[in-house]
């Protein structure tokens, strides 16, 4: 049995009987080569916490001397314990599931073929349109329970199926309705180049007219979303088309964070180093040249390798090749009605090792610090030290090793955000 806690005030805390707090201590920057294998986890660590933020990282020991009677305590019973996830890529909110276009591509139609025949964004945005706010607000809360039972935190979440200003308003408004519970926190991105709706197409040009002209300053002008983001792809949004887009968010103060190279090679990657973008997103198509771009120009790779398994592909992105050639790789789980539903970032780290090769500690890095960085969040979340917001969570788990190895279940057992127990599991052994 399992219950999503109301909001209450943030108590002191003393965090104990760890089996390891993994920290992730280190420089305040996202982390990359080798750095990526250094999680700083302290074995039988614990950890204080005051006003919602941690005040003391230590041994048991030092944390048991340095707490007060008035402490509430933590007791991890020897499981570990870890910063909150930070799923830097994902389409929370959405009417419907395509469920049916799962079959049939399973049975061998293509994602670009059902796409092409106004089957896949855009069903999702008819279903949206017709949805009111108050819908859209229970069903993405229901997907932030699964987001908690995988010891989710902080969710980027992007528009996208709305298309219009008053429906892509009402995606927005519905993350903000999510952000004021208290719960997950959310970062919103305003994603109105996701696809050209239906009553555009054929007319492009007026659609991106609409969203530089109305969408983007309308959307910055009340702070509705802090970045923007373009779906690239020569069938989608062209190179030239998405730049124009891009570059009015840009000039009304938006930050870029874009889906490159998922099927074209050496494509949006290259738009995205070229606007100094935060981040390119997929990039399973990526060669050696869109990669030096992206190192060239300090743009972080954000990889969904959930997005490529759910497509029933093969293509994975060359994370090794990137990390090897120092970029600070993060990982997310592109949570979406389409192309991958799931909403577990520790399916991601599973997927991670089997596809992508890497380490445990590389996978928990890519998910922590380096996807707070890439929100440049990184001086308040994304690791478990001094100052930062108590965003942590107990996993059924002895070993930081056992997250990836372990699948197909939610590991976290108790979800604390800004010293707030949010999530606990009631039954476990
Ligand atoms: O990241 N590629 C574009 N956007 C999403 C899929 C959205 C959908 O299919 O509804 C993605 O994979
Ligand atoms: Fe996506």
């Amino acid at each position: 049995m399992t219950v999503v806690l109301p909001p209450r005030e943030a108590r002191a805390l003393a965090v104990w009987n760890c089996s390891q707090l993994v920290t992730l201590a280190g420089p305040p920057r996202a982390r990359c080569g080798a750095e990526m294998r250094e999680l700083g986890a302290i074995r039988d660590g614990a950890l204080l916490v005051r006003g919602g933020r941690i005040e003391r990282v230590g041994t048991r020991a030092e944390i048991e001397q340095a707490a007060g009677g008035d402490v509430e305590v933590v007791d991890a019973g020897g499981r570990i314990v870890m910063p909150g996830f930070v799923d830097a890529h994902t389409h929370p909110v959405f009417a419907g599931t395509r469920a049916g276009e799962f079959e049939e591509r399973m049975q061998g139609t293509s994602y670009a073929e059902i796409a092409a025949r106004g089957g896949g964004i855009r069903s999702t945005v008819r279903h949206t349109r017709a949805a009111s706010e108050d819908d859209l607000l229970a069903a993405a809360r229901r997907y932030r329970g699964w987001f908690l039972r995988g010891g989710t935190t902080t969710v980027e979440a992007k528009s996208g199926y709305g298309l219009s200003l008053d429906a892509e308003c009402k995606m927005l408004h519905v993350m903000a309705r999510l952000s004021a519970e208290g719960s997950v926190r959310y970062v919103p991105t305003f994603l109105g180049a996701h696809e050209v709706p239906d009553e555009y197409r054929g007319r492009m040009g007026a659609y991106i007219e609409l969203l530089v002209e109305e969408m983007i300053p309308r959307i910055a002008e009340e702070r509705l979303a802090e970045s923007c983001d373009a779906f690239i792809e020569p069938s989608v949004f062209p190179v030239e088309k998405a730049r124009v887009v891009l570059q009015a968010a840009q000039r009304a103060g938006l930050r870029l964070r874009l889906h490159a190279d998922q099927f074209s090679p050496d494509y949006g990657s290259l738009l995205a180093a070229e606007l100094g973008a935060d981040t390119a997103d997929h990039l399973e198509s990526t060669g050696p040249r869109g990669l030096e771009a992206l190192r060239a120009a300090g743009v972080m790779p954000v990889l969904l390798p959930a997005s490529v398994y759910a497509l029933g592909s093969a293509h994975y992105p060359a994370a090794r090749a990137m990390i090897d050639m120092g970029l600070p790789v993060v990982l997310a789980t592109d949570f979406n009605p389409g192309s991958s539903p799931t909403a577990s970032m520790p399916m991601v780290l599973s997927l991670a090792a089997t596809q992508l090769k890497m380490t445990a500690a590389e996978g928990i890095a890519a998910a922590t610090i380096n996807a707070a960085y890439s929100l440049r969040r990184g001086s308040e979340i994304g690791s478990l030290e001094a100052g930062k917001q108590a965003d942590f969570v107990v996993h059924d788990c002895g070993d930081f090793r056992e997250l990836p190895y372990f699948f197909g279940r939610d590991p976290a057992i108790a979800v604390y955000v800004g010293g707030i127990c949010i999530y606990k599991l009631l039954q476990y052994s």
